[in-house]
């Protein structure tokens, strides 16, 4: 008899973007006539920049002959594309991380949801309260956690919840955890971390031999030098912090796919004898065991976007959708409501109105102002009454989602 892994029985209903996706082609297919502007899930809407698309075009003719045809690649990256990153993403901002500890990879959400596999099932899990889904389903999966309460909590995870009151930072937790996976420029809140706040997390991660989980896929749209970019700013990290990369928002890779995972060699885990482990050995054994790598020409894609042109033509497109950011903010303010984040990330946090449930006003955005966005409690519980608005689309189309919400 095939026994099935019970763990994913634990789960609470779909993965939340997928169900979004199934309550609105069932509002479109009732009414056929609706021009829905989308505003939930965070997919980029501008194409390609033409640096990429040019090396891709150029990377597709190597493949056409035999002098330049490439099969397998290396399956952490290629070489021309981690020096680069580490050069414009590390280096130039003083931060010492070499090229082989970086792992290429399709995309953050896999590397996020992949890396836990890496450490014991006893760990504890702390994750802040809104969350990325991806962080708890998957050691959901993996059977780290217990069931769920009637708020979706998890028992065996450590929620530290993040609202307006602490700046959507949390607070240190009172009992030891192991596993703390932190995102700034955050998603959903758009909030941020400062340097003082994260050294708080390293010295934490330090002194209880714990690791972070650092999801920096939105980096690109800080807007201040002071906040950082990377867990590497802050003294300690290599020792304790793990960071997630990605091409999807900082270059319009969503549907291309190409990110990447930093693993520094100084990073441990232990052995139950509290040995200590090197992470980054184990983390290559892992990757290349069951990945082969991101293909020639979406590595040489990537590569591209750290090119002067690159660079010049990835950050007009960064900015549009940090002005379609500040449409949101400066119409939802007007309009009245509290709103949170969208200065250094492309989301918009946002309090519902008349205390309304974060579902209902999902389906009140829908059904009225053919708005789709994502509701807060879908994040976990400390979301609930609150709501997320994505800034990727076109300006035309956020200016007048803007104007529609003056009905609701
Ligand atoms: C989001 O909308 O939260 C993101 O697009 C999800 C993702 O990056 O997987």
């Amino acid at each position: 008899m095939i026994l099935l892994n019970e763990h994913f029985l634990k789960l609470k209903a779909g993965y939340l973007f997928p169900e979004i996706g199934r309550r609105v082609a069932a509002f479109s297919k009732a009414n056929p006539d609706a021009k829905i502007i989308r505003l939930g899930i965070g997919d980029v809407t501008e194409p390609l920049v033409p640096a990429v698309i040019e090396a891709m075009h150029k990377a597709v003719d190597e493949m056409a002959r035999h002098e330049t045809f490439r099969g397998y690649g290396p399956e952490q990256g290629y070489g021309f594309l981690r020096e680069a990153i580490v050069e414009n993403d590390y280096k130039s901002r003083g931060m010492a991380v070499e090229a082989d500890e970086i792992f290429v990879s399709d995309g953050a959400k896999c590397d996020t949801g992949n890396l836990q596999e890496i450490f014991g099932l006893d760990n504890t899990v702390a994750v802040t309260d809104p969350v990325y889904p991806v962080y708890v389903d998957t050691n959901v999966m993996a059977g780290r956690t217990g069931d769920a309460d009637a708020s979706g909590r998890y028992d065996n995870i450590v929620y530290m919840p993040c609202t307006a009151a602490n700046n959507f930072v949390p607070e240190l937790p009172r009992q030891p955890v192991d596993m703390i996976y932190l995102c700034y420029p955050n998603n959903p809140t758009g909030a941020v971390a400062t340097k003082e706040q994260l050294k708080t997390w390293v010295d934490y991660a330090l002194k209880n031999k714990a690791i972070i989980l650092y999801d920096a896929a939105y980096e690109a749209f800080i807007q201040d030098d002071h906040i950082p970019h990377s867990i590497y700013e802050i003294d300690g990290a290599r020792k304790v912090a793990i960071e997630f990369r990605s091409f999807s928002k900082t270059a319009g890779f969503t549907g291309l796919r190409c990110a990447f995972t930093v693993v520094p060699k100084e990073v441990v885990a232990y052995k139950k004898d509290g040995t200590p482990v090197p992470l980054h050995g184990i983390w290559n054994r892992r990757h290349s065991t069951k990945f082969n790598g991101v293909s020639y020409v979406t590595q040489a894609a990537a590569a591209a976007v750290y090119t002067p042109e690159g660079k010049k033509q990835i950050r007009k497109i960064i900015d549009l959708y940090m002005a379609n950011a500040a449409t949101i903010r400066q119409a939802l303010a007007k309009l009245g409501y509290a709103v949170y984040g969208g200065v250094h990330a492309p989301y918009v946090w946002l309090k519902t109105p008349a205390d309304l449930g974060s579902w209902e006003f999902f389906d009140k955005l829908l059904t009225k102002a053919n708005v789709v966005g994502t509701p807060g409690a879908g994040f976990g519980a400390a979301g609930e009454g609150y709501f997320r608005l994505s800034a990727f689309n076109h300006p035309d189309r956020v200016a007048e989602a803007m104007e529609r919400m003056k009905i609701l």
